[in-house]
């Protein structure tokens, strides 16, 4: 191997346009990849020693056999994804990474899976591992499991490796298959509204509520053994096995059996162009994901509310693990109209500078073979000002 070998892999962050907290019990989510991304160049060394850069965070250098979580930092996922590829059985030796991008942090656009898909794919490709995608994403997946301590699904691996500009994949994660489905929105944008609070997926709120839909499936089970998984779910059989014991996983199990059916009537929607029934299924999932799945906040309440009076918005849901992060809007255009009074409102409720995105579709992670200098983030239009990006601590 060539010393000179040098890998560049851009790996982009994501949205979900609805299916949210569906991927990790077999549902369905309807991701697409965005036009923000993180972007590591890799390099050869001839020792077993990793060197880890990043303009936004610093680095550090650690022998390739001293792998150890360090939850809370950016190289923590370039370590978890590196132990992954051993614990997997392949060979690697030491390296130089720089990562940089421009994901704003926390906002719940993915800026952590993209950390970990650009990482097994230039690893991929410097030590010619001969991994296809969907290896990639379940190493991806794997390195936050076990060095960011998150029980994530693979919403934001598949839709980082599999994504096509134009497109939303629409998933289905009991099987791992999925369709494109075209997204034209001619007059209308999708806008991201930043709550300014920096969620924190591992604090233990998201891998408890999969334990509660657990907790459903077992309740179920203990009457009917043969329902093996979530998908397998009813209504009736929640009423029946779980609303008297478990109230807080009826309610669990309950909104991912309605999430569900809103992506299939979304996907319908987006299909006959019924922009108008899309967003009154994104205030649906939002009302679910709060009462009944409880992963809102109250700064992402007042978000909600004040979409929810204005006239150039459609809908609005909260988006990604919640907690803070993102609402997801659907708007007429023009997307910016209004939103000086929105900020306005927002800092007197909240303290807080409202900052927004608005995002375009974006094709997945590829080698892109050319070095492109790291570039800072900046949020769009008069509301910005939001800090550069490598997202180290969340999704
Ligand atoms: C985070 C996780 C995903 C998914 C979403 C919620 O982004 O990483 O796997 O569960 O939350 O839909």
């Amino acid at each position: 191997m060539s010393l000179r070998k040098k890998i560049i892999v851009r790996a982009p962050g994501r949205i979900n346009l609805i299916g949210e907290h569906t991927d990790y019990n077999g549902g369905l989510a309807l991701p697409m990849a965005i036009d923000r991304y993180i972007e590591v160049t890799v390099r050869p060394r001839t020792d077993e020693l990793l060197v880890l850069w990043s303009p936004e965070f610093g680095g550090i250098n650690l022998p390739l056999q001293d792998l150890r979580p360090a939850p809370g930092t950016w190289h923590t996922y370039v370590q978890g994804v590196c132990h992954a590829l051993l614990e997997a059985g392949h060979r690697l030796g030491g390296f130089e990474l720089d990562a940089g991008g421009n994901i704003p942090v926390g906002t719940g656009m993915s800026s952590s899976a993209a950390l970990c898909c650009a990482t097994v794919m230039a690893l991929n490709a410097l030590f010619e591992l001969k991994l296809n995608r969907h290896e990639m994403a379940l190493l991806a997946q794997r390195a936050e499991h076990t060095f960011a301590g998150v029980q994530c699904g693979l919403l934001d691996q598949y839709a980082c490796l599999f994504a096509k500009k134009g497109y939303a994949l629409k998933m289905d994660f009991s099987t791992l298959q999925f369709d494109y489905i075209r997204v034209e929105l001619p007059k209308h944008s999708l806008l991201l509204l930043d709550s300014a609070v920096k969620h924190s997926l591992a604090a233990t709120e998201y891998n408890l509520r999969k334990q509660e839909c657990r907790r459903a499936l077992e309740l179920v089970q203990v009457r009917y053994p043969r329902v093996t998984a979530m998908r397998n779910l009813s209504v009736s059989h929640l009423q029946e096995c779980v609303l008297h014991e478990d109230a807080v996983a009826y309610k669990r199990a309950r909104f991912f059996l309605e999430e569900n059916s809103r992506v299939e009537q979304a996907v319908a929607a987006l299909k006959a162009r019924d922009m108008a029934a899309f967003g009154r299924l994104l205030n649906e999932s939002h009302r679910g994901l709060a009462d009944l799945y409880q992963v809102s906040c109250p700064e992402i309440e007042k978000l909600w509310r004040m979409a929810a009076v204005r006239d150039n918005f459609l809908g609005a849901r909260l988006m990604g693990g919640g907690f803070g992060g993102c609402t997801l809007n659907l708007t007429k255009m023009p997307a910016s109209g209004g939103l000086a009074s929105l900020g306005k409102e927002y800092a007197e409720f909240s303290g807080k500078d409202l900052k927004h995105y608005l995002l375009k579709s974006a094709d997945g992670a590829q080698v892109t073979g050319h070095n492109a200098a790291h570039q800072l983030v900046v949020a769009d239009g008069p509301l910005s000002g939001a800090p550069a990006a490598l997202n180290p601590q969340t999704t």
